[in-house]
This record gives C-alpha cells, sequence and structure tokens, in this order.
C-alpha cells in the first residue's frame, strides 16, 4: 500500500495524542456527534472552511452567506463541511498595521489546519493581508487548499462624481487638506466611500491579491472580481466547495500548484494589472514558503516586457465591478498569452491553457487595454538599486507624475513617523516643490510592521499652493490604491542601518526610474563618517516580551516577503521569476 493511500482520513487524521488511538478517535467521535453528526455524515471527506468573519472586517460582512454556498457546494459533491476560526483583520482597525499581523495570522492558519482534522481547506480571503496570510499557512501546512476571496465592493458616488476606496479616500483627504472640502462635507463623503460589503474596488492590495492568486492557479476561473454583492460570488462559492471535495480525494496540494511557472504567471500580472507594490511582498513570502527566492532584477525584467493593460485607478480610471464586466481576468491572461507558462496546472484540475480555452470568447470593453495599446509601456513597477538603497526598492511607475520619474533635489528628512507627523505641517518646514521628502525607521523593524506610511502626505503649505505630487522616499510600504511618485521598501531599511539612515537635511537624492536608479549623492568618505557616528533606534516599547519580540527577532527585509525566517524552509530551491 503506498504511503498516499495509508494517510488516515477524514476523522481519523490527526488524532489528539492520548497514547491510544483508538481511544483518540473514541473521543473524537464522541465530541463531534455532540454536534449533531451521524455516522454517515462522519464516514464523508472533511472540507474544513476557514471562518474569517469578524464584526471589526467590513471587507468580510458576507463571509457568513459565502460559508453556506461553500458548505452547499461541499454537501451536493459529497463531502462533509466544517468550518473553524481563524483570525481576521481589517486594514483600518489594525494596530500598529496589519502587516504587523499577517505572519501571526498565517501561523494561526497553518497550524489550526494541521492540528484539526480535515481532507482540504476551503480559504475565505478579502482584506488586503488575509490573502497571502491563507496562502502562505496553507502552502506550509501541505493539505489540498483551495482559495476564494469576498470580493471588491460597488462603487459610490458624490454629488455626481463616482468614487471608491481608497485611491478616492486619499484623493478627497489630498483636497481637504488643500482647503477645497469642509469638515461637513468630508463627513458626507466619508458615508459615501465604501458603501457595500467587499474590498477596495480600485487596484488596491485586495484587489491586487485576489487577481494574481487567480493566476497563480489557486482561486477557480472568474473569482478575484466578481463584486461582493453579485449572485455570482455565492455560485463560484459553491463551485469551489464543490471542487474541494474533488481535491481532497486526489491530495492536490499547494505545491503542485503554486510551482515556480506559477509565480512566473502571477508575477507578470501584477505588472500587467498595475498591482499595488504590496503584492511583490505577499508574493515574495508566499513563494518562500514553498522554497523559492524573489529574484528582484528578474522581477524587474519581466516588468520590462510586460506592459499595464488594467485601466483601474490608481493607474488608470475604471473600478473592479468594471473589470468583472470586461470579463475579469480572463482578457487580461489572453492578451498576455504569448508570455504566459499555459502548461501550469490550477486548481481546477486544468492547466492554464485549457482555462483559457474553454472561457467565453472576449467582447467590446474598455478596460482591458489589448498588448498593443497598454496604459503603460513598461510594466506597473520598477525595481531601484543605488548607494541608497543596495538591497533594492520599488516604486510604481505607472501610478507615478511622469515628470518626477527622473527628478533631482534636496532631502527633508524626517526621523520617523512622530517626526513626520510633528512637522509636515509645520509653515517654518524648509521644503519646496522640488524638494524629496525622506521618511526613516518606517521598516519591518524600524516602525515596527512596515506599516503603510510611505504615502507622505504633500506639507500643507505646498497642498494649498496647488502641488499635487512630490519625490517621497522611505523604508515603508503604501496603500496599493495611492497615487504618487513615491519609492518604497528601500533595503536594508534605516533601523537596519541601511543607507537611508545617513541621509541628512539638504542632501541631494536623484531619482531615475528610467534606468531604475535611486542615488545618494555625498561622497563615500562623509557617508563613511555618518555610519560610524549612526546608532540604532531605542527599542520599541514592550519590545521585552511576546509576539513583538518575535517579530523583531525574526521579520525579514522587504525582498524576502518580510516574513519570519523560522517560518521558511531552510533551503531554497530556486529564484522566482
Ligand atoms: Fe479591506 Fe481595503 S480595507 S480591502
Amino acid at each position: 500500500m503506498t504511503e498516499e493511500r495509508s494517510r488516515p482520513k477524514g476523522m481519523k487524521a490527526g488524532l489528539t495524542h492520548y497514547g491510544d488511538a483508538g481511544f483518540s478517535l473514541f473521543l473524537r467521535k464522541a465530541f463531534i456527534k455532540a454536534m449533531g453528526y451521524s455516522d454517515a455524515a462522519l464516514s464523508r471527506p472533511i472540507v474544513g472552511i476557514t471562518d474569517t468573519f469578524s464584526g471589526y472586517n467590513a471587507c468580510h460582512r458576507t463571509v457568513p452567506e459565502m460559508i453556506e454556498a461553500i458548505e452547499r457546494g461541499v454537501m451536493l459533491a459529497g463531502g462533509l463541511p466544517v468550518r473553524f476560526p481563524v483570525t481576521s483583520m481589517h486594514e483600518s482597525f489594525s494596530n500598529p498595521t496589519s502587516m504587523f499581523l499577517r505572519n501571526l495570522m498565517a501561523m494561526d492558519v497553518e497550524e489550526m489546519i494541521r492540528a484539526q482534522p480535515m481532507d482540504a481547506v476551503v480559504l475565505i480571503g478579502g482584506c488586503d493581508k488575509t490573502v497571502p496570510a491563507l496562502l502562505m499557512g496553507a502552502a506550509s501546512a501541505g493539505v489540498p487548499a483551495i482559495l476564494t476571496v469576498t470580493g471588491p465592493m460597488m462603487t459610490g458616488d458624490h454629488r455626481g462624481e463616482r468614487l471608491g476606496a481608497c485611491t478616492d479616500c486619499r484623493r478627497f483627504w489630498a483636497r481637504h487638506r488643500a482647503g477645497e472640502f469642509d469638515e461637513p462635507e468630508m463627513e458626507e463623503i466619508s458615508g459615501k466611500l465604501a458603501p457595500t460589503a467587499g474590498t477596495c474596488m480600485v487596484m488596491g492590495t485586495a484587489s491586487t491579491m485576489a487577481l494574481t492568486s487567480e493566476a497563480l492557479g489557486m482561486m477557480l476561473p472568474g473569482g478575484a472580481a466578481i463584486p461582493a454583492v453579485h449572485a455570482d460570488r455565492l455560485r463560484h462559492c459553491e463551485a469551489s466547495g464543490g471542487r474541494a471535495v474533488a481535491l481532497a480525494e486526489k491530495r492536490l496540494t499547494p505545491d503542485k500548484i503554486m510551482t515556480r511557472g506559477a509565480f512566473r504567471n502571477a508575477l507578470r500580472i501584477l505588472h500587467a494589472i498595475g498591482g499595488s507594490t504590496n503584492g511583490l511582498v505577499h508574493l515574495a513570502a508566499v513563494a518562500g514558503r514553498l522554497g523559492f527566492s524573489l529574484d528582484l532584477d528578474a522581477f524587474d525584467a519581466l516588468g520590462q516586457e510586460t506592459p499595464v493593460l488594467v485601466d483601474l485607478k490608481p493607474s488608470g480610471q475604471h473600478y473592479m465591478e468594471d473589470l468583472h464586466k470586461a470579463g475579469g481576468l480572463t482578457p487580461i491572461l489572453r492578451e498576455l498569452k504569448h508570455q504566459l507558462e499555459l502548461d501550469c496546472l490550477t486548481i481546477s484540475g486544468r492547466t492554464l491553457g485549457e482555462e483559457l480555452g474553454a472561457a467565453a470568447d472576449d467582447w467590446p470593453q474598455e478596460v482591458v487595454r489589448p498588448f498593443a495599446r497598454p496604459i503603460h509601456s513598461g510594466g506597473a513597477l520598477r525595481v531601484l538599486r543605488g548607494n541608497l538603497a543596495p538591497e533594492g526598492a520599488l516604486i510604481k511607475q505607472s501610478a507615478a507624475s511622469p515628470a518626477l520619474l527622473q527628478h533631482e533635489g534636496p532631502a527633508v528628512v524626517f526621523e520617523n513617523l512622530e517626526d513626520l507627523a510633528r512637522r509636515i505641517d509645520d509653515p517654518e518646514l524648509a521644503v519646496t516643490p522640488e524638494s524629496v521628502l525622506v521618511l526613516k525607521n518606517a521598516g519591518p523593524k524600524g516602525a515596527p510592521g512596515m506599516p503603510e506610511s510611505g504615502y507622505l502626505p504633500i506639507p500643507r503649505k505646498l497642498a494649498q499652493a496647488g502641488v499635487k505630487d512630490m519625490v517621497r522616499i522611505s523604508d515603508a510600504r503604501m496603500s496599493g490604491t495611492a497615487f504618487g511618485t513615491i519609492v518604497l521598501h528601500v533595503s536594508p531599511e534605516a533601523a537596519e542601518g541601511g543607507p537611508l539612515a545617513l541621509v541628512e537635511n539638504g542632501d541631494r537624492i536623484r531619482l531615475d526610474a528610467a534606468v531604475g536608479e535611486i542615488n545618494l549623492l555625498v561622497e563615500e568618505e562623509e557617508l563613511a563618517a555618518r555610519r560610524n557616528r549612526w546608532h540604532a533606534p531605542q527599542q520599541h516599547d514592550g519590545s521585552e516580551r511576546g509576539y513583538l519580540r518575535l517579530f523583531l527577532q525574526e521579520v525579514t527585509q522587504a525582498p524576502e516577503g518580510c516574513d519570519f525566517r523560522f517560518l521558511q524552509p531552510p533551503q531554497r530551491s530556486s529564484n522566482v521569476p
């Protein structure tokens, strides 16, 4: 008998250790029968369902009805669905930042999948960090898994202007800072930016992770763009539940889907959709769980040949509901077909090429551009190197001001987030539109958790004078929904003594996104002297214990996905893409 065939299944899998396997199973059955299950039900393949509902998470408001639909699909296919709670987190309700908690959720997901008897699992993600955390945990647990997402919100409108979270949250806030809207009107607008359940409906991190996960093959076709409140969302859930039963029978584990070729496809899609910079960190983390290292330069080279095709905010004009009406991911894949690895197996059991062949024909639409007529000829993201970022930095060039992509100016330095908050609107701040705003100590260890503070606000006095964009540089992240000429993920981070820590007010900095460079124009001798004087920032309050201590000890830098080192396999098999 093969190891696979002899593997315990259903309720017999992963028994609690009492030193007597028969007793362990007897006890387990006694307790599960208290849930009202019959012996016939308990003999079915068990499909776990991650319940990521939370009263704090509006992006996951529809999870209860999604679970009902998934359960229906599992039962129609002859399985037994069992829901179980895992961590849920929302971007605006996570202190200090949801990124600080992503690895905690991934550990929770991995251990709950491993600890409890299930032959397959349906992962319900949505809000930014949940999808990567689910995929990281499932990749490490090694149990057959299929992903579905809550789906994007519908758009709102304000006095005739269509708007949505969160590109327009930031746009309206910037206009408020510039004095265009008063407090009462901002209150009115806050009720219109997120008008339904679901995830942010621009090409933010949630949309990016949904589309790249579908390209990765972990979601049934069409699932990424269906709006949260659309009936198709529930039909997709039902189908995912049914498919999970087949996965259980075939033991189709995540490592068979998330291969090197699949990551190459997903990383190419990240460029083509004008995806969030966060998407690169998360895909690096998921790939890392399967033994792949991210090659930043190869990712950059992928961008040189992959145009941005999707006309969605913040790089373009439309919203996710428009992409759904245009066919979702399928027309994007079709335009890039000649560049994709079509023989990658997807969770449906068919290859990506077979899925594309089986999909409905395209129809006239304006959201996904033809390959020959992109909205941006280079990829969405550009990797930057130079003496300011020896291990790399990132800029979303498709959502930047073209005139600033080559720029040299004097630095205006903020030592940390508190310093930024204290001085950015100081009328005496020595800043001009040509200045380069620099924020230090906002990286994985510096902040901690690498918050989305890379979108430094335009100083109020400049905003009121009509300045809409400036070059901004930090070791932080930025929301995928933001627009601006913003250099992020500078690595190594300042708190680790990276060159960013050495920048002083007035130093000249040159950004040249066309050649992929970011440089501090200061003599090496002077930098060496500054390096000798440098002291690591003070330890964070509470860092002597608990999760914060673990985080600070183990978190890796952005190019490694900010995962915990001890959660990655000791050996790396190869690079992606
Ligand atoms: Fe949840 Fe934007 S806040 S997806």
